[in-house]
């Protein structure tokens, strides 16, 4: 898969996604990520990517020119299955949405600015306005970044089995169950007694058990999906 990131703080982009499990994937190519600066792409002798908005009082607007650019020149390398630009009145992102994104081929995500993209942008080459919470952030290079880790830890070959994205909280709409490891005791604090039953099958329903339990009490929106 290859993520392909139009943003004018290339910088704020570099280490999240430069370590850990996404940087493996880079380096196992599984991933491929590219992260443009979008002043690279614009006409002006200042490389100015903004300007005034038409309404009166409404501060500065990420201009088409450069935006339209940028898009076209990765456009005509390859097609793009979704062209992506956050903002926090996009469609709110969720596992299902990292689930459906993990699939394509090649995405591109713009990351919204200022007080907000010259609609044109978003009448004309937007596919999908993503929002990764009902929260205002300075700028969409962190809910890039959000997504782009979401999506890369789904692709075949990133996790191991041990770790796999199946057995994720929210994967099928349930939280998961609570995990331990050693010592068994810890000044009195004890492990359950059937995690050291040695028994899978006992195990394996108390984990589901578990689940329901926490889902129930943390996130009862969730478990109304899961029992609906
Ligand atoms: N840009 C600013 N806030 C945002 C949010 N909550 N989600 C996506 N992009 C944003």
């Amino acid at each position: 898969m290859r993520i392909d990131i139009i943003t004018i703080l290339p910088e704020m982009l570099e280490s999240p996604l430069n370590h850990s499990i996404v940087k493996r994937a880079r380096e196992k190519g599984l991933a491929e990520i590219h992260v443009h600066s979008l002043r690279d792409f614009s006409s002006d002798k200042h490389r100015r990517v903004d300007d005034y908005s038409f309404s009166k009082g409404a501060g500065m607007v990420m201009a088409i020119q450069p935006i339209e650019k940028a898009i076209e020149t990765l456009k005509k390398e390859r097609d793009y299955d979704e062209i992506i630009f956050t903002t926090p009145d996009g469609k709110l992102f969720d596992q299902k949405e990292a689930n459906t994104l993990s699939l394509k081929k090649n995405i591109i995500i713009l990351c919204g600015h200022y007080k907000g993209v010259d609609q044109r942008v978003r009448d004309h080459f937007i596919t999908k306005e993503i929002s990764i919470g009902d929260y205002v952030l300075t700028g969409g290079e962190l809910a890039a970044a959000v997504i782009t880790d979401s999506v890369v830890r789904l692709l075949p070959g990133v996790l191991s089995d041990e770790t796999s994205a199946l057995t994720d909280s929210f994967q099928d709409y349930l939280l998961s169950p609570p995990v331990y490891t050693r010592p068994a005791e810890y000044k009195g604090m004890k492990v359950p007694e059937i995690l050291l039953s040695g028994n899978d099958k006992l195990i394996d329903d108390w984990k589901h058990q578990q689940s329901i339990e926490r889902t129930k009490k943390l996130r009862p929106d969730l478990y109304k999906k899961y029992s609906g």
